[in-house]
């Protein structure tokens, strides 16, 4: 069956909020309740539902997963010298947490059936000054956290988890976010977990979660004087903003409360695709997701890889005609124009990460996502290839 219009009647968005009366509710009550202010009743307790659910000693609400890894940087003492390594293919505040530092990102490649970062590459950036590593959890898949981990062990280095995408999903039976030095978390509107701009700063350490505490009440110890614990509150380390609002709180709490159930949804439809497109990939004009046996995903990410990459473009066009709002994702960062210019980096070092970079479609991926919406999406990719 083919569709023909060239203006869809219908679009079918990329991503869809799956918000209901229970966050709205949450907003009334804490709007009600006058305190719409960080450090409120509602951000404490989604601290420790946090904590609890990922058995975590301490999980500090934020503004952003990036403010989250601004802090692990300065909680860390990255400085000028300092080396810190990470894949090229990220989001880009992984890196400006470390250039803010003034200590340079150094990038590594990713594995090329699981899109993340590469433990072997990782090894052979390491020199005498890197101080830490930054694993992507690509999609809400775990990196090889195992050889990970054990290559900082042996030298000595920070392990900070980007685990923005990565809530409620698990590496070899470890929570992301959870298993290196620091973690973080994302709550932004295209999240598993959702507030708007929000995330989270996690960690197992107490010197790191005392010094957190401190970093993001602007460099004071505001915190520990409403716990009770100082007198008075004055500047004692470096610092900013990074506090959330208990409305934006309140958000992520109803929204976590339905955490497992979102992940499942979210799983039922990535494999209704990865269902859907196997007779592509039989046929090799597809690479679908490959899902490591150590890795429970949550199912962020619904992306597969094109093989004739010259056809992306098209293969957009044709699926944007009919209202299906796919898209690429990250551009590798070591051939940003900041990567070129004042990283030293001449754009042609890492292969994978470009042959991924632009191959890489991501399709329609929300728990709501309606069944007959997904079956024209998976028809339409047919209808590409078919010619129809
Ligand atoms: C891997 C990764 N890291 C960090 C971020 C930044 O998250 P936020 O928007 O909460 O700062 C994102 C968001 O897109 C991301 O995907």
């Amino acid at each position: 069956m083919s569709h023909t219009p060239a203006t869809a009647a219908k679009v079918i968005p990329f991503n869809k909020p799956y918000l209901g009366a229970e966050e709205f509710q949450a907003i009334t009550e804490v709007f009600e309740s006058g305190n719409i202010g960080g450090n409120g009743k509602i951000g404490s307790n989604l601290s420790a539902l946090l904590q609890q659910k990922f058995s975590l000693h301490r999980a500090l609400l934020t503004t952003s997963c990036t403010h989250a890894l601004e802090m692990a940087g300065m909680a860390l003492d990255w400085g000028p010298g300092d080396e810190v390594i990470l894949p090229s293919f990220a989001f880009v505040t992984a890196a400006t947490a470390v250039v803010r530092q003034g200590a340079t990102p150094i990038f590594a490649e990713i594995d090329e059936k699981t899109w993340n970062i590469d433990p072997a590459d990782v090894e052979r950036q390491i020199t005498p000054r890197t101080r830490a590593i930054i694993p992507v959890h690509y999609a809400g898949q775990g990196c090889d956290m195992d050889a990970l981990m054990a290559i900082a062990k042996k030298h000595n280095l920070d392990m900070v988890e980007d685990a923005a995408q990565g809530i409620g999903a698990k590496y070899n039976g470890q929570w992301l976010g959870t298993i290196g030095d620091i973690g973080a978390y994302s709550f932004h509107v295209t999240k598993n977990v959702i507030c708007g701009e929000g995330g989270a700063f996690l960690t197992n350490r107490e010197d790191i979660a005392q010094r957190a505490e401190i970093i993001m009440e602007k460099g004071t110890n505001r915190s520990q004087f409403l716990r009770g614990a100082a007198e008075k509150y004055s500047w004692v380390d470096i610092g900013s903003s990074y506090v959330v609002s208990d409305l934006l709180a309140a958000i992520a709490r109803a929204q976590f409360a339905k955490m497992d159930d979102i992940n499942r949804m979210r799983g039922v439809v990535w494999q209704r695709y990865q269902e859907g497109l196997a007779d592509l990939a039989d046929e090799g004009l597809l690479v679908l997701p490959y899902v490591h046996p150590k890795a429970e995903p949550n199912w962020h990410i619904y992306g597969f890889r094109i093989i004739e990459m010259e056809r992306r473009a098209a293969l957009f066009d044709f699926m944007d005609a009919r209202g299906i709002k796919a898209t690429f994702h990250f551009v590798p960062l070591h051939s940003s124009p900041y990567g070129l210019d004042n990283l030293g980096y001449k754009g042609d070092e890492f292969p994978i990460t470009d042959r991924v970079s632009q191959s890489l479609i991501r399709l329609p991926l929300y728990p709501h996502l309606d069944p007959a919406d997904q079956d024209f999406i998976i028809e339409t990719i047919h209808d590409f290839f078919r010619g129809n």
